[in-house]
Order: C-alpha cells, then structure tokens, then sequence
C-alpha cells in the first residue's frame, strides 16, 4: 500500500515499517501462530472505519451514525455462523484472551474450578496459567499428554475431571501436533457436568475447511484467534449455543470492552468471505501437505518430532537428541533467515526461557506459495543452521541463500485468492 504521507509525517515509524516489510520478504516465517493477511483484509483494517464509534450491537448502539458500520458488523456474523454452522457469534473480542475472558466472566465466579491443558504441554496462557488473569482468578487442573505417545491423555483427564468436578473444561492448544478430539471432551465434560469450552485459535483455518473436526455442534462455546490459520486481522471471536448468547454479548459489551474496533470487524468479515471461497480449502488442504512434508524431511535428518508427526499446520521439534536448546536454535535459525520460536516440550527439563523444543509451522509460508519441494529445500537449510549453530559466517552465508529463495515468493498480493 502506499505510504507516502506517513514517510512525510513520521520518517521513523515508516522506517519501522519498511524494515518490518523486508523482514516479512525476505526470512522465512515459520512461526505457527502467525500468517499474511490479504490486500483486501489489510485494506478494510486501514480503512476509515477506524474513526467509528458503535458501542453496542448491530441496531442498538449508543451512538447515532451506525447504519454503515452495522452492515458491516452484521456481515461478520452471517459469514462466520456460516463457515463453523454456530447458530450464535460474536465478532467483537479484540483478541483470543478476551474472547476467553468473556466466557469465563459470563460462566464462572472467581475460585471456580477450571480445566485447561498445561502450558508447558501446549496449552495457552488464558487456560489457567498461574502467571495469567485466568489461573489468578479461578483454581485450575491442568491437564497433559501421555508420556510415551505425547498425544492427549484422556484416561487423566477423565479421573481428573471426576476428582474435581470442575465447572468448566477447556479443550484446544497452542502447540499441540494431533488432531484434538472433541467429542471425548464433550463426553467428560456431560459426565462431570461441566461447560465445555474449545478454543480453537490454532487451527480454526482447518476448521473452516474441514481439515479438522469443528467444535462447534458438541461444545458450549468455542473461542478463537482471526490471525492464525484463519488468515484474518488480529481479533478473536467467540461462537456459542444460542441460549448463551444475551450473557456473552453483554460481557464483552458493557462488560469487558468499550467501542468495538469497526475497522478490524469489516477486516474479519472479509476474511470469513475468503474462508468461505473453495480456494481456502485449497490452501488449508496444502498447508497439512507442506507440514507433512516437513515432519518427513525432519525425521529423515534424524530429528526427533514430539508425538511423531503432525495432523495439522505445525511440528514440535524435541532438540534434546541434537544437544541443542531451543534457544540456541531460534537465535541460530534467526541469523540464518528462517524465524521460529523456542517452545517447551512435554515434560521439559529446560525452563520456558530455554526449552528443549522449537515450534515449526506452515501457514505462513504456504500463503506464500511454498509447496512440497520448498519445504524439502527448508528442511535441508534448518538442518544446515541446526548442524553449525556457532558457525556465524555459515549462518550468514545462509541467510543469503534464504533471501535468494524468498524472492521467487513475492508477498502482499492477493493471488492465492484467485
Ligand atoms: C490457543 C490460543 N488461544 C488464545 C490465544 C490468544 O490470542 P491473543 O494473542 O489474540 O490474545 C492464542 C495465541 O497464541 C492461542 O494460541
């Protein structure tokens, strides 16, 4: 887009935002959790949009001058009952944690009892975590993986969810390789009586497009990020049975948020028109190809993937038989041109400053229009930066390769929509 009023006004934050432009060229972004928007959705999220206030709902704000922004809102909502078949929505949460937030406010008191998985096992920080307003406001049991297959253990979440009868089980993960079955949460959450809550943020992409089970027919509320697989602007959403509708409206509004973010509504709701067009399948069905491949390539090298493998649009990499920590491998990976992030594994020794892991994903580069024999290519450079992780003049070496192979994926033109 062009920014040439903004290099007039403010030379250093369009600098900022130069330099930003040609990191996203030319590195590789392996991170999971992130994606490149459309021209289209960065188009809406810089509209004037921005300038509305529309505290309220759709036909009932408190402010005049709604009538555009409500079609807009309205937009959001009817794509993305659509795309997930929930019959009630809510696209206002300004991100995944106060969507999470909302649920917790409208359903929960403080001391209630919660369930989430571990964060040191792939949980998110909303779900509990001590450091986290969640797990500072409610008591929580997390959950984990087994020890050997390091897929989510049912059998202890089934005795613990008995010996504690929590009021709420929260199902979904931040770094979690498998599919997550939700109908077996749905089981133990009926048989303790407890709400279900799926946040799906990861791969809510997979979701729209089938690639995945969709929570939302067997959960009370599923929650999500508009940034990840979804491919939208930064946001969250929250999705629900009907009858929980009035108490989740009014605790995102007045309860938690003021004027909602006009501009990023229309942007989701472009978003959801993209993810509801056949060629996001396409895209999210080359997405687990491209991870596939690189879970392959991996174990080819000798690396050790945690639960073997992947379902989805990422890989948990188990450095420990490399000798490597995670950090020294992002710091590694970063000086060859390739961005990925640290991460624990299961039953890590190392802290969560450390870590004995890296998280690997797809989405981003496969937006891109990396396919199969690119992400053969990127295999082969990770091992090269993981095997000399000191050598900086082979790291920088590298990195120039890196840039070289960017370059045949130009970024910021919306041509995988076609
Ligand atoms: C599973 C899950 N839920 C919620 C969030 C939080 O989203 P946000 O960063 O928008 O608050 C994340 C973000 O990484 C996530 O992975």
């Amino acid at each position: 887009m062009e920014m040439a009023e903004l290099a007039h006004t403010d030379p250093e934050i369009y600098a900022v935002i130069e330099r930003e432009r040609e990191r996203q060229l030319n590195k590789l972004e392996m991170i999971a959790s992130e994606n490149f928007v459309s021209d289209a959705v960065l188009q809406a999220q810089g509209s004037i949009l921005t300038h509305k206030y529309a505290e309220g709902y759709p036909g009932r704000r408190y402010y005049g001058g709604c009538e555009f922004v409500d079609t807009a809102e309205n937009l959001a909502l009817s794509r993305v009952r659509q795309l997930f078949g929930a019959p009630y929505a809510n696209v206002q949460p300004h991100s995944g944690t106060q969507a999470n937030m909302a649920i917790y406010f409208g359903f929960l008191k403080p001391g209630d009892t919660i369930m989430g998985m571990d964060l040191a096992h792939g949980g998110h920080l909303s779900h509990g975590a001590a450091v986290n307003f969640s797990g500072r406001l409610y008591r929580t049991v997390s959950y984990g993986v087994d020890r050997q297959t390091e897929e989510i253990d049912f059998g202890a979440i089934s005795e613990l969810a008995r010996q504690h009868r929590p009021k709420m089980i929260i199902a979904g993960a931040s770094a979690y390789p498998r599919i997550i079955d939700f109908d077996r949460f749905a089981a133990i959450a009926r048989e303790v009586e407890a709400y279900l809550l799926v946040d799906m943020a990861h791969i809510a992409g997979l979701v729209a497009a089938g690639l995945h089970p969709n929570p939302a027919p067997v959960s009370d509320f599923v929650t999500s990020t508009t940034h990840k697989t979804l491919r939208g602007p930064r946001g969250g959403i929250i999705l629900a049975r009907p009858e929980y509708g009035k108490t989740l409206d009014s605790q995102i509004f007045p309860g938690m948020q003021g004027g909602p973010l006009m501009h990023i509504i229309a942007a989701k709701a472009v978003a959801f028109k993209e993810a509801l067009a056949p060629s996001f399948k396409r895209y999210q069905e080359q997405i687990l190809a491209n991870t596939r491949t690189l879970a392959q390539e991996f174990l080819k090298r000798g690396y050790r993937l945690v639960a073997g493998g992947s379902d989805n649009h990422l890989v948990l990499v188990d450095l420990r038989p490399t000798g490597l920590t995670g950090a020294v491998a992002e710091k590694a990976l970063d000086r060859a041109g390739i961005t990925v992030n640290k991460n624990s594994i299961p039953f890590d020794p190392q802290s969560p400053k450390v870590t004995s892991g890296i998280r690997v994903g797809t989405p981003a580069l496969t937006t891109r229009g990396m396919k199969e024999p690119e992400m053969e290519v990127i295999a082969d450079l990770m091992h090269q930066a993981l095997d000399a992780p000191e050598d900086g003049a082979r790291l920088d070496k590298l990195q120039a390769r890196v840039q070289e192979f960017c370059r045949g994926f130009p970024l910021f033109a919306d041509e995988w929509l076609s």
